[in-house]
C-alpha cells in the first residue's frame, strides 16, 4: 500500500466554491425523521419536551426558540404524540422548514415519543415585539456567548471509557467531513489529554487575531483539506492545548485550570469564523465538560464511541444516560475496533461482539457505522494523517466515509441559511426604532 505524504493531503491552495455545490448526494435538511425509531422509556413530560427544545437555535436571531417565546404549545398525548405549536414572525418565513426538522429531530431523540407533529402559529405584532425584545436582551445580556455561530451543527464525541477510540473517531470524521469540502471545527475538550494536534498533523502555535472586532481573539490552527481522489476543498480548523503549550512541563503548570473553564475559553475566546460542523473530542467518563458543553452549545449532539465489549458498552450507555438528562440528543453510536480481517480474510473479533448494537438497541439512537481493527488508523494517527485521506481504500475509511455520509445526508445536515428577507426588514425596523428611543 502505498500512502501519500502529508503534503498531498492538506494542500496549500484551497478554492472557495459556494455552499450550494458542495458535494452531496441528496437535497439537503429533508432528514427522513419519520424513519426515527421509538426510544424506549417513559413518556416525556411537557418540561422535557421544553428541554429538548432549548437546543432548537432560530438560525437567523441567532437565539433558542424557546427562549424567543416562540414555542406556544407543547402537548403529550398518551400514545407518545407530541404535538408542539411553533409560532413563527411571519408565516411564510423560509426557515419554517429548517427549524421544523429540527424541533422533530431534537424531540424525537427523548425516549417515549412515538411521533412529533409540529403546528405553526404566526405572532401578532405585540408578540413580533416581545420577540425582537428578547433577542436584543439576549445579545446585550447573555454575554459573553460562543463564538460557535449559531447555524454551526456541533457534535460532540465521548464515551465512558478511555482509549476506545474518540479522538480516532473525531479526527477521521473531522477529515471526512471536510473532505465533502465543508468547513470543519474541530475542539480538543480533552484537555490535558490531547491527541488531536498529533492525529491530524497540526503543527506550531495558534496565534491571535491582531486586528478587527475579533482583536485578542485566539485563531484556530487552519489545514486545507482536499480528498486524494478529487473532488471539493474543504478545511479543518483546530483548536488544542496541544497547540497552546509549549511542552508537557508547561502543561503540568497550567493543570490547575479548571477544565470547565477551558472549555468556555475555547468557545468564547476562539474566532471560529463560519463552521459546518463543530466536532468536539471529548475527554473520557461523564462529568464536568459534558455539563458544560450542555449549558454553553445547547444544541450540540452526541455520538458515543463504544468498542464491541460488553463492559465498554455498559459504560457508553452512562454517556447516553447522562446526555440524555441534559437533553442532548444521541446523534448515533458508533462501534470502534469491531473486528480484525487477517491478511487470509479470517475474522477475529478480537474484543467481543454486539456492544455496538446492543447500545444503539438501548438508546434507540442508529448504530451508524462499525470500525475494524486496522494498523493503518493507528500508524495514521500517528503520522497525522487520517485514514480518510491516506488509507482511502481500507474499509475503515469506507466505514468513516459512510458516516460522514449518513450525518450530512440525513442525520444533521448543515443548515441552509435560506434567509428570510422579511424578517430582516422587520428586525433591522425594531433595531432602528430602538436606536430613535435610547437616549
Ligand atoms: N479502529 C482502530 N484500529 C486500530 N487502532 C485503533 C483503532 N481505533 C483506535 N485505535 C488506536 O487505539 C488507541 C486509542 O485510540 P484513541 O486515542 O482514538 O482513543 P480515545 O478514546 O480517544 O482515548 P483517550 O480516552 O485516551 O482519549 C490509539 O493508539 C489509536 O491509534
Ligand atoms: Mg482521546
Amino acid at each position: 500500500m502505498t500512502v501519500p505524504a502529508a503534503g498531498h493531503i492538506f494542500k496549500a491552495s484551497v478554492c472557495f466554491i459556494p455552499r450550494t455545490l458542495l458535494q452531496r448526494s441528496s437535497p439537503p435538511t429533508k432528514a427522513p425523521m419519520d424513519a426515527f425509531p421509538e426510544i424506549p422509556g417513559p413518556r416525556p413530560t411537557p418540561d422535557d419536551v421544553r428541554g429538548a427544545l432549548a437546543g432548537v437555535i432560530d438560525p437567523e436571531l441567532r437565539v433558542s426558540i424557546t427562549e424567543l417565546g416562540m414555542v406556544k404549545d407543547v402537548e403529550v398525548a398518551a400514545d407518545g404524540v407530541v404535538r408542539v405549536t411553533v409560532a413563527l414572525t411571519t408565516a411564510g418565513c423560509p426557515l419554517r422548514g429548517q427549524i421544523s426538522t429540527d424541533v422533530r429531530s431534537k424531540v424525537h431523540g427523548l425516549p417515549g415519543v412515538s411521533d412529533v407533529k409540529v403546528e405553526y402559529g404566526e405572532m401578532t405584532q405585540e408578540e413580533r415585539s416581545a420577540l425582537m425584545q428578547r433577542a436584543r436582551l439576549h445579545a446585550t445580556k447573555n454575554a459573553p456567548s460562543t463564538e460557535v455561530p449559531p447555524t454551526t451543527r456541533v457534535i460532540a464525541i465521548g464515551s465512558g471509557k478511555g482509549g476506545v477510540g474518540k479522538s480516532s473517531v473525531t479526527a477521521n470524521l473531522a477529515a471526512a467531513l471536510a473532505a465533502r469540502g465543508l468547513i470543519v471545527g474541530v475542539l480538543d475538550a480533552d484537555i490535558w489529554g490531547f491527541s488531536i494536534p498529533r492525529m491530524l498533523g497540526a503543527k506550531g502555535r495558534l496565534g491571535g487575531e491582531k486586528t478587527g472586532p475579533d482583536r485578542g481573539k485566539i485563531v484556530p490552527q487552519e489545514l486545507p483539506v482536499q480528498h486524494p481522489n478529487g473532488g471539493p476543498a474543504g478545511k479543518l480548523r483546530i483548536v488544542s492545548m496541544g497547540l497552546l503549550v509549549d511542552d508537557e512541563d508547561t502543561a503540568l503548570m497550567w493543570r490547575g485550570l479548571i477544565l470547565a473553564k477551558a472549555l468556555e475559553q475555547f468557545l468564547t475566546d476562539v474566532s471560529w469564523g463560519d463552521l459546518d460542523y463543530l466536532l468536539i473530542d471529548m475527554p473520557p467518563g461523564t462529568g464536568d465538560i459534558q455539563m458544560a458543553l450542555a449549558r454553553l452549545l445547547p444544541q450540540t449532539e452526541m455520538l458515543v464511541v463504544t468498542t464491541p465489549a460488553k463492559g465498554a458498552q455498559k459504560v457508553a450507555s452512562r454517556v447516553a444516560d447522562m446526555a440524555r438528562r441534559s437533553y442532548m440528543k444521541v446523534l448515533g453510536i458508533v462501534e470502534n475496533m469491531s473486528e480484525f480481517v487477517a491478511p487470509d480474510g479470517s475474522r477475529h473479533a478480537i474484543f467481543g461482539e454486539g456492544g455496538g448494537r446492543r447500545l444503539a438497541k438501548l438508546t434507540g439512537a442508529p448504530l451508524v457505522g462499525q470500525i475494524p481493527i486496522e494498523a493503518a488508523v493507528s500508524t495514521g494517527g500517528d503520522e497525522g494523517r487520517p485514514v480518510v485521506l491516506s488509507a482511502t481504500d481500507s474499509a475503515a475509511a469506507h466505514t468513516f466515509e459512510a458516516i460522514a455520509k449518513r450525518i450530512v445526508d440525513e442525520l444533521l445536515p448543515p443548515v441552509e441559511m435560506a434567509g428570510c428577507t422579511a424578517r430582516i426588514f422587520e428586525m433591522a425596523e425594531a433595531n432602528l426604532a430602538s436606536a430613535r428611543v435610547s437616549p
